[in-house]
């Protein structure tokens, strides 16, 4: 691969099947360090799986990881969390009548006395919101007045809660109107540059290339192309999608 710093997480030969469709096979993937990995497919790829993996949803069928060089085990959502993983899904899973804070903290709220302390948690979403730089009118309002890249943020805020440093993000802006999206690829950015590293689902071509530093595409369960986004152009990344373009990869790892 392109990166010469030691990846913060590797992958090797990750295969997963449900019964008789292979949505993962011999995937060889790394996560560098501060980088945005645009990961794209068709539809059935196997994105979401891998992403589902990593978060410790899934478990491969077969595979190898690593973190920071050292052997990993991801065997439910607590080693990935361990392991810095932090995953955003596609229905954010927020509580609409409940306030940003809440949200933030949730089921895992802070307590004094056995009681719920509103001020305790409402100052340490503020703190964790201004460490993100994440702009948000009130961490008091419920999150049904919030727009949907504001409730991105949120999603976003409580999966970094817990201090990971790689974010899962599955089409975050799936949902999303033009402004919206900008605003998350914002946030992306943002998040990058304070060295986290994302991974980021999407069927946006055109918006992925301004704001990925590297472009992964699955193709039926198989790792397809891997390249640095300032080397390609949308073309090739349809090419590789559809499959109208060669694998990078051959049959599996000669690199081309
Ligand atoms: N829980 C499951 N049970 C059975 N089959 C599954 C399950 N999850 C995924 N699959 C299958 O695995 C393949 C990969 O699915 P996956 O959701 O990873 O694709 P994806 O790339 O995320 O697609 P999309 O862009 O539509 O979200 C598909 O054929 C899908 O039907
Ligand atoms: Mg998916």
């Amino acid at each position: 691969m392109t990166e010469t710093k030691q990846p913060l997480l590797t992958m090797r030969n990750v295969s997963k099947a449900f019964g008789h469709v292979q949505a993962l096979i011999d995937v060889d993937l790394d996560v560098a360090p501060g980088e945005v990995m645009g990961l794209l497919g068709d539809n059935g790829a196997g994105k979401s799986t891998l992403i589902k993996i990593l978060s410790g949803v899934y478990h491969a069928d077969e595979g190898e990881f690593t973190r920071d060089g050292a052997p990993a085990a991801i065997a439910g959502p607590g080693d990935a969390q361990a392991l810095g993983i932090a995953t955003v899904y596609q229905d954010l899973a927020l509580v609409e009548t409940r306030a940003v804070a809440h949200n933030i903290y949730l089921g895992r709220e802070p307590r004094r006395w056995g009681m719920l302390s509103r001020r305790k948690m409402e100052k340490d979403a503020e703190t964790l919101l201004k460490n993100l730089n994440i702009n948000l009118p009130s961490v008091k309002v419920d999150v049904e007045v919030l727009s949907g890249g504001q409730r991105q943020a949120v999603a976003i805020s409580r999966a970094l809660a817990q201090g990971g440093d790689i974010l899962l993000l599955d089409e975050p802006t799936a949902a999303l109107g033009v402004e919206q999206t900008e605003q998350v690829h914002h946030l992306v950015g943002s998040m990058r540059d304070q060295g986290k590293s994302i991974i980021l689902i999407t069927h946006d071509l055109s918006d992925v290339l301004k704001v990925a530093d590297r472009i992964v595409v699955l193709r039926q369960g198989r790792l397809w192309a891997d390249a640095r986004a300032a080397d390609i152009d949308i073309n090739q990344i349809i090419g590789w999608i559809t499959g109208a373009l060669p694998s990078r990869f051959g049959a599996k790892e000669a690199q081309a």
